[in-house]
C-alpha cells in the first residue's frame, strides 16, 4: 500500500517539474514562473473559499433558495426534463393515469421542497430533525419524486384531513414505519393553525420506544396513530420445556397483541422487514415457534414468509374490506457502506442520490421483495378481498444514500462518533415524505375512481 502512494506522488511530481523545465528551457527564469504558480494556488484558494462560504452559510440559514453556482446544472436537468417530458404526461389521478406505475421513476430536482421545515413540526423525534442538530447540507430535503409515465398530485394536507374527517389511520411497523409516521404527521399539521389542536390523547410525548402512540387532528376528529411491531407476529417467553438456547419466541402463527386495537381503522400502512435477520433473531436467542413448538431449524426468511401469511390471512379475514384500505410498505434499504452498524459501515458525508443507477438493491432486499409480492399477490386476487396497496418503495429509495441521518441523530447530545453512524432511519423533511406522498396519490386514486363509480351508477340509473 505504502509502496503504491509513494509511486503516485512520484507520479503526480512528474508533470510539474516537465512543465517548470519546459519553462526554463524557453528562457522564462524561475522565479516570475514561481510567482505565476503562487498568484494560481491563492485564486484557487480565494475561489474555494468563496464556494465554501456561500454554501455555509445557504446551509445554515436552511434558506430553501440556494443561488449557488455549483447546482444551476442540476436545475437546468430538471427544466429540460420537466419541458420535455412532462408536457406529455397524464395526471395519475385522471382516468388516463390509471396504468401508471408512479413507482416507476426518478428523482429531480425541485425547489418548492421541502414541504415543512423540523422545526414547525412539534412530531419529530430528535434522531430524524438532522439539519437542527448539525448536518450542514440540505440540497436532501429538495428531490421530488417524477413517475415516468404520469405526474403526481401535490400534496394537500388540507384535502387529506378532510377525507380522513372522523377516520383513523394507523401505522404498524417497525422504527422506519414511525419514521413514515411522524413525517405524515407533520405534512398533514402544516395545514392546522391552532397547533395545541393536535395533541397525543393520552399526553405521551414523542420519545422513541414507547408501544403506541394516538394522535388527534380534534378540527378533524381523526386520529393518526402508530403501534411499534417489528415483526407484525408477537415476540414473548418461549413455551415451557423450550432448549435452553430458546430466549424469546416469535409466535409465526398468531396476530401481534395490539391488532385488536388497530383492526377498526380506515387506512392501514404495514411495514416490515429490519427485524427479519440473524442478528435480530436466532444470534439474540430468538426462535421461531407454531402452534406450541418451538422450530429451532427455521431459518430467518421462511419465518418471514410465515408471519406475512399470517399477516395477509388477517387481513383477508378480520378486516372490513367495505371500511379499510390497507397500505404494506415495502423495505426501506439501508446505506451502510464498507461495513454495518457499529462495525464501520458509512453513509456520512454523502449530499447527493444516485439518480437513475437501478442495480443498487442488494440481492437479500431483493430476496426479501420477492418473499413479500408473492406474499400480496397471493392475497389480492378475488374481487371480495380487501383492496391491499404495495407501497413499493424499494428501488427509489435505494437511490438515496444522502438520506440518512448518519451520525446527527443524537440530538442534543452532538453528533455520534463516527462508526456508530445510523444510515438505516432518514432525516426529516427528507425520503419518509415521499412515500406519504405516494400513499396520497394512491389514497386519492381509489377516492377518484369510487367516486366515478357512483357517477357512473347514477348514470345506468336514471
Ligand atoms: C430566503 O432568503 C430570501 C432573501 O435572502 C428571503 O426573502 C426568503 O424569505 C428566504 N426563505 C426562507 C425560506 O427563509
Ligand atoms: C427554469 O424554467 C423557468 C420557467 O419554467 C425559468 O424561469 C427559469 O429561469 C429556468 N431555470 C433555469 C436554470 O434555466
Ligand atoms: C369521531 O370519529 C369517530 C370515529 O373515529 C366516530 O365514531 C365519532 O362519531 C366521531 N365524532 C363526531 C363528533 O363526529
Ligand atoms: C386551540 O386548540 C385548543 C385545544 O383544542 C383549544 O383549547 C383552544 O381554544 C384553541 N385555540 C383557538 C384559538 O382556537
Ligand atoms: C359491503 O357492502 C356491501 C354493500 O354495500 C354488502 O353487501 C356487504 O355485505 C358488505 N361487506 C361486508 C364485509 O360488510
Ligand atoms: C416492486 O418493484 C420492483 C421493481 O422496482 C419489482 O421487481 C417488484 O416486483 C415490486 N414488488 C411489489 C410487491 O410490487
Ligand atoms: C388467487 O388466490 C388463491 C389463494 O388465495 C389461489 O389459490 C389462486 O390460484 C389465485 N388466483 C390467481 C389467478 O392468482
Ligand atoms: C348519485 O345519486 C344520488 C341520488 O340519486 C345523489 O344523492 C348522489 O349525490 C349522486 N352521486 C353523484 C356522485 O353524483
Amino acid at each position: 500500500m505504502s509502496k503504491n502512494s509513494l509511486a503516485e506522488e512520484h507520479e503526480e511530481a512528474k508533470p510539474i517539474s516537465e512543465a517548470l523545465k519546459r519553462f526554463k528551457r524557453s528562457r522564462l527564469v524561475l522565479e516570475p514562473s514561481l510567482g505565476v504558480l503562487g498568484f494560481f494556488l491563492v485564486c484557487l484558494c480565494l475561489l474555494w473559499s468563496f464556494f465554501y462560504f456561500d454554501y455555509r452559510s445557504a446551509a445554515k440559514r436552511y434558506n430553501l433558495s440556494d443561488k449557488s453556482d455549483r447546482f444551476v446544472w442540476l436545475k437546468l436537468e430538471n427544466n429540460k426534463s420537466s419541458t420535455t417530458i412532462s408536457s406529455n404526461r397524464v395526471g395519475f389521478l385522471e382516468e388516463s393515469g390509471d396504468k401508471c406505475d408512479v413507482f416507476d421513476g426518478d428523482w429531480v430536482w425541485d425547489e418548492s421542497y421541502p414541504l415543512y421545515r423540523s422545526k414547525d413540526c412539534r412530531f419529530l423525534d430528535e434522531g430524524f430533525r438532522c439539519s437542527e442538530f448539525g448536518r450542514s447540507d440540505l440540497f436532501y430535503t429538495q428531490w421530488r419524486w417524477q413517475p415516468k409515465h404520469c405526474n403526481l398530485p401535490r400534496f394537500d394536507a388540507k384535502l387529506m384531513l378532510e377525507k380522513l374527517r372522523n377516520k383513523r389511520l394507523v401505522f404498524v411497523g417497525d422504527s422506519i414505519g414511525r419514521n413514515q409516521w411522524e413525517s405524515l404527521l407533520c405534512l398533514l399539521s402544516s395545514a392546522v393553525k391552532n397547533k395545541s389542536s393536535v395533541y397525543e390523547v393520552n399526553g405521551s410525548p414523542i420519545t422513541k420506544h414507547t408501544g403506541y402512540l394516538v394522535f388527534r387532528f380534534k378540527d378533524y376528529n381523526c386520529t393518526v396513530e402508530y403501534y411499534r411491531s417489528p415483526f407484525l407476529v408477537p415476540q414473548g417467553r418461549p413455551p415451557r420445556g423450550s432448549h435452553k438456547k430458546v430466549k424469546t419466541a416469535l409466535k409465526l402463527d398468531t396476530m401481534e397483541w395490539t391488532s385488536s386495537k388497530w383492526r377498526g381503522a380506515d387506512v392501514l400502512v404495514f411495514n416490515t422487514g429490519h427485524w427479519w435477520n440473524y442478528g435480530k433473531t436466532i444470534r439474540t436467542g430468538c426462535y421461531f415457534q407454531e402452534g406450541g413448538e418451538v422450530k429451532l431449524k427455521m431459518n430467518v426468511d421462511d419465518a418471514y414468509k410465515r408471519a406475512l401469511e399470517t399477516v395477509m390471512k388477517w387481513i383477508q379475514t378480520e378486516v372490513d374490506s367495505n371500511k379499510t384500505r390497507v397500505f404494506f410498505r415495502t423495505f426501506a434499504p439501508v446505506h451502510f457502506r464498507g461495513g454495518d452498524w457499529r462495525t464501520g459501515g458509512t453513509c456520512h458525508m454523502e449530499t447527493l442520490p444516485e439518480i437513475g443507477a437501478t442495480s443498487l438493491v442488494s440481492s437479500e432486499t431483493w430476496e426479501q421483495l420477492k418473499i413479500l409480492g408473492d406474499a400480496l399477490s397471493h392475497h389480492s386476487n378475488g374481487s371480495e378481498t380487501v383492496k391491499l396497496k404495495a407501497l413499493n418503495i424499494t428501488a427509489m429509495s435505494a437511490q438515496r444514500k444522502d438520506g440518512h441521518p448518519s451520525i446527527y441523530y443524537l440530538g442534543s447530545l452532538g453528533p455520534a462518533p463516527l462508526h456508530r453512524q445510523d444510515c438505516s432511519h432518514w432525516c426529516l423533511p427528507g425520503v419518509p415524505d415521499t412515500w406519504n406522498e405516494l400513499m396520497y396519490a394512491l389514497f386519492m386514486k381509489q377516492e377518484a375512481s369510487s367516486s366515478r363509480r357512483v357517477k357512473e351508477a347514477n348514470v345506468t340509473v336514471s
